[in-house]
Formats: structure tokens, sequence, C-alpha cells
């Protein structure tokens, strides 16, 4: 498993294959941490973008880094824009991780660097976004080197806070954090609720060894290991892991 690592700093100054930038739906550029990526990497950037625009919320796309190099491509990711919570932003907010890591691990890329997507312009609660974007780039480990790069003192120490928490379940595979799954078609409201938020997967199947795999990861590893009555209390905890892996992948039809 690669390294996760907070960054304070100016995103344009990364060292990095990939840069992630927090964009709009016509890639042409704008305010806020777009602007500065789009002037660092010169006019071609909005010139390339716009021949792939638009972009809907939760999608991300890839142009050349042009004037940013070494670095070698931008990925364009468009944030949620924050209502009030209830209108799918957060997974909105992890497909813009989920997606724009799976775009990354097509390009080969072995680094990769975020910003914290959706906090500025777009009004995503800063600590709410950093446990996103943890928990996302947390449950896909595909890139060797994952940098989340904050550009205030307020917004690193919510990022490492958050990275501090601990992860209930490993995957023993792939490293990845751990989507616990339920079975049994007596599900709890809460367990309802996270199943359509992709956030819990349905098991139900056998594992080789005639046991109910209890964990799952989006890698589509599948393990058993502690109580399964646990794993059901901890549904209300994972409240944003990819329903866009879900969706493609089949694991979280509810
Ligand atoms: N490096 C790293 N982070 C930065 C930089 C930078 N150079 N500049 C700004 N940021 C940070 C902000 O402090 C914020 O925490 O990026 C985060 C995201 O803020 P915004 O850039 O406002 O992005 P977002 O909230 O997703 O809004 C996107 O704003 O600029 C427009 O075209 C963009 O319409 C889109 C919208």
């Amino acid at each position: 498993m690669g390294t996760i690592e907070v960054v304070l700093g100016d995103i344009t100054r990364q060292r990095v294959d990939i840069i992630v930038t927090a964009a709009n739906e016509s890639l042409l550029g704008g305010g806020g941490v777009d602007g500065a990526i789009h002037r660092a990497a010169g006019p071609r950037l909005a010139e390339a973008g716009a021949r792939l625009a638009p972009v809907e919320p939760g999608k991300a796309v890839a142009t050349p880094a042009f004037d940013l190099a070494p670095v070698k491509h931008v990925i364009h990711t468009v944030g949620p824009v924050w209502e009030d919570g209830e209108q799918g932003e957060d997974l909105v907010l992890t497909s813009c991780y989920l997606n724009s890591l799976l775009l990354a691990e097509e390009l080969e890329a072995e680094s990769i660097a975020f910003p914290a997507i959706a906090t500025g312009v777009h009004g995503f609660p800063a600590e709410r976004a950093a446990r996103i974007a943890t928990m996302a780039v947390r449950s896909l480990p595909i890139i060797d080197e994952i940098r989340l790069v904050a550009f205030d003192e307020e917004t690193s120490g919510l990022l490492r806070e958050a990275l501090a928490e601990p992860v209930r379940e490993w995957c023993p595979t792939c490293g990845a954090a751990a989507i616990p799954l339920v079975n049994g078609c007596r599900l709890l409201p809460e367990a309802r609720q996270a199943l359509a938020a992709g956030a819990i997967g349905l098991g139900g199947f056998l594992l080789d060894d005639d046991t109910f795999p209890q964990w799952g990861c989006a890698q589509e590893h599948y393990w058993t290991n502690g109580e399964r009555d646990e794993c059901r209390n901890q549904v209300a905890l994972n409240d944003a892991i990819a329903v866009t892996l879900g969706e493609d992948r089949g694991w979280s039809v509810p």
C-alpha cells in the first residue's frame, strides 16, 4: 500500500504525476484553485478542457498539464455545490475523489495531488469534506503516493485529524479501508440508508470456507473477520463510500 499525506501549500508547486483541479462544468477555468492551476498551466489548459466539456459533478476528465511540466496531467473534477447536505453532496464529493483515482490509474500515474475539492466557492463544510476526502482515498489505494494539499492551516489540521481516525478494518489483500457487508433481509433502517448511499454492501454469499463474508473492499475482495453484529453497528459511521464503485461493481444494490 502507498502513502497518503497531508501537505500545506500551493498545489501548483507539487511535483507529482497528476494534479487534480476543482473545476466547473465548462473546464474553462475559474477562481480559487482552478484559477491558480490554469494560470500555472497556461492557456492551452482551457483550450484542451473546452474540448471535453461539459463535465457533470462527480465525474473526472484528464488533459495534459502543459506548462506545469514535469506534472504530466491535470484531472478536472467538478465538486458538488453545497446546499444543505441532503441533496447527495457527500456522494458527489466521494465520486470526485474515486473517479479521479480511477482515471489516474488508467494514466499509469504513481503520484497525485488533490486540493480540498468543493470547500471554497462551492461552500462544502470543511470538516465534513476532510472526512470524505480521507475516507475516499483510503478506500481505493491504487496510486502509490496520494497528497491531500491544504491551502490553509485549518484545512490542513482537519485533514490530519481525519487521517488519524482509526479505520476499523483494512482489506488483507489490497490494503484498502474496508466496507462492512450486511446479510439478511431484515435490515435496520440505518442499514437501508447506508446501502442506498453505497456505504455498505450486501453480503449473503458464501466464501470458500463456507462462511458469509463480513467485509468487502472497493476492489472486490471479500473476507470474514470479527463479529457480524459489530459490522451492523458500524454502518452509521461509514456514510460516504463510493456509490460510483458500488453501482459499477454491483455490491451496493439497495
Ligand atoms: N493550492 C491548493 N489549494 C488551493 C489553492 C492552491 N493554489 N487555491 C485555493 N485552494 C483551496 C481553497 O482554499 C479551498 O480550500 O482549494 C479549495 C477549493 O476551493 P475552490 O477553488 O473555491 O473550489 P470549489 O469550492 O470546488 O469551487 C469550484 O470555483 O473557481 C471556481 O471554476 C471553479 O466554479 C468552480 C468553483
